[in-house]
């Protein structure tokens, strides 16, 4: 790589798309992302992932993807696999208005899954497009599992496996909160912001975390605390910060800290 930081930047699919409404994108999220990140590209190296939000969280959810493809058919698998990839052409067309080489990488195409845990990526190519200066756009998706047929692969779990291949500098999860609350900052007024998970207060943040909305097939807040406390352990910066407040990505991309929660393992 050259010698640059590499960052791993995740846009949440509760950010670039209204959750509650099927398929629909947030554009003024997503194209101002865009420009942020076009604005600091040259500054480090980077991969972007991110969610799918209101495109295919509810199709998993209707054809009960994560029960494996007995249960959602080749028919849950196809429509599941089109709903993600519909989402990665909006992200992917956004970054390149901003004259951004980006490339999506087809998590299907190249992830096998055991159990719901990711067990291979095939990464090389990918690897090789960050050294050739473009910007891979991964995201979540649904691909096959050799134990249950089929299962869902989060951008958090694809960015800790990327993370053990290619150990990132910092890895910033961008979303519609500022980070890590005491409860859902949607549901309760006197929700806090917790400013640093470690393993000192890991296990009390974990009782206080509560799931996300049901839309969210991957598990909300719990998973994304357990998962990118794990990635934190691999030795990167993790940073939760909320993609709905402009400047924000920037200003982490160029290292800030503090800007919401962050996780770090010692
Ligand atoms: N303790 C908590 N702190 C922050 N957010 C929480 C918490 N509990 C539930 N949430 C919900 O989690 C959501 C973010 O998770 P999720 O929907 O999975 O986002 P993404 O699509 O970006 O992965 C927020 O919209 C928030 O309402
Ligand atoms: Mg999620």
């Amino acid at each position: 790589l050259k010698d640059k930081d590499l960052i791993f930047v995740k846009l949440g699919g509760a950010a670039i798309t209204f959750k509650d409404k099927p398929s629909s994108a947030n554009f003024e999220v997503l194209n101002q992302a865009a420009k942020e990140i076009a604005e600091v590209f040259n500054e480090c190296n980077l991969l972007i992932g991110h969610g799918g939000g209101s495109f295919p969280h509810p199709v998993a959810a209707k054809y009960r993807v994560q029960e494996g493809l007995e249960v959602c058919g080749t028919e849950g698998f196809a429509e599941t696999q089109r709903a993600a990839r519909e989402i990665n052409q909006l992200v992917v067309k956004s970054l390149q208005e901003q004259n951004l080489p980006a490339i999506p990488i087809q998590t299907s195409a190249c992830t096998l899954m055991s159990n719901g845990q990711i067990k291979e990526m095939f990464t090389k190519p990918l690897e090789e497009l960050i050294k050739k200066e473009m910007l891979p756009v991964i995201y979540g998706d649904v691909a096959v599992d050799t134990e249950k047929g089929c299962s869902i692969a989060s951008t958090e779990m694809i960015l800790r496996h990327l993370s053990e291949k290619l150990h990132p500098k910092r890895v910033i999860i961008a979303t519609d909160v500022e980070g890590v609350y005491t409860a859902d900052p949607k549901k309760d007024p006197n929700a806090e912001l917790i400013r640093e998970i470690s393993q000192e207060n890991l296990e009390e943040v974990l009782g206080m975390v509560s799931g996300a909305s049901t839309t969210d097939v991957t598990g909300g807040m719990v998973h994304k605390v357990q998962s990118l406390f794990n990635l934190a352990k691999l030795g990167a910066e993790v940073e939760i910060i909320s993609l709905l407040k402009p400047g924000l990505l920037k200003r982490s991309i160029l290292g800030e800290n503090g800007l919401g929660t962050t996780i770090r393992f010692k």
